[in-house]
């Protein structure tokens, strides 16, 4: 059993389809033991993302990342951080496999509706950067 970081986008708050989403992880075999509903401040952001702070759509992922509230989860399952990469589905929603979330809901390589932890280690990394341990409960 392992943990991925799981963030659902302003795009998916604002369009009131949290719920939707949470079925597909939930159908997927992968636990929400942790979840909260938050405004990310321009430097939560900033730090989140700072990998990309030179990328030319650094600006404007802040911005949006910015524009209203997101879910901060922790997911629990097997192979938790490759299955729920595999229903996501790929950034770009036009790349996407049908039935992922992406596919499903994203509006366009930005506006993608969810993020996840690409390797164990850096879920560890994000995870920490929003819950205490004692958020987290299975
Ligand atoms: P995420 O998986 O959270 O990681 C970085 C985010 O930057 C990505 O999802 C998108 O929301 C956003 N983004 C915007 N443009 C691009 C791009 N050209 N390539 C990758 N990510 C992008």
């Amino acid at each position: 059993m392992s943990r991925t970081f799981s963030i659902i986008k302003p795009d998916a708050t604002k369009r009131n389809i949290t719920g939707a989403i949470n079925k597909i992880i939930e159908d997927n075999n992968l636990m929400i033991i942790a979840q909260k509903r938050i405004q990310l401040s321009k430097e939560k952001a900033e730090g989140f993302y700072s990998i990309h702070k030179n990328k030319p759509f650094f600006n404007d992922l802040i911005q949006y990342m910015t524009s209203g509230p997101v879910i901060v989860q922790v997911l629990h399952g097997e192979n938790a951080v490759q299955v729920y990469r595999k229903i996501m589905g790929a950034t770009n929603p036009e790349n996407a496999e049908n039935g992922t979330i992406r596919k499903l809901y994203a509006l366009n390589i930005q506006e993608n509706s969810v993020h996840g932890s690409d390797s164990d280690e850096n879920a560890i990394t994000e995870i920490n950067y929003f819950f205490d341990d004692s958020e987290i409960i299975i």
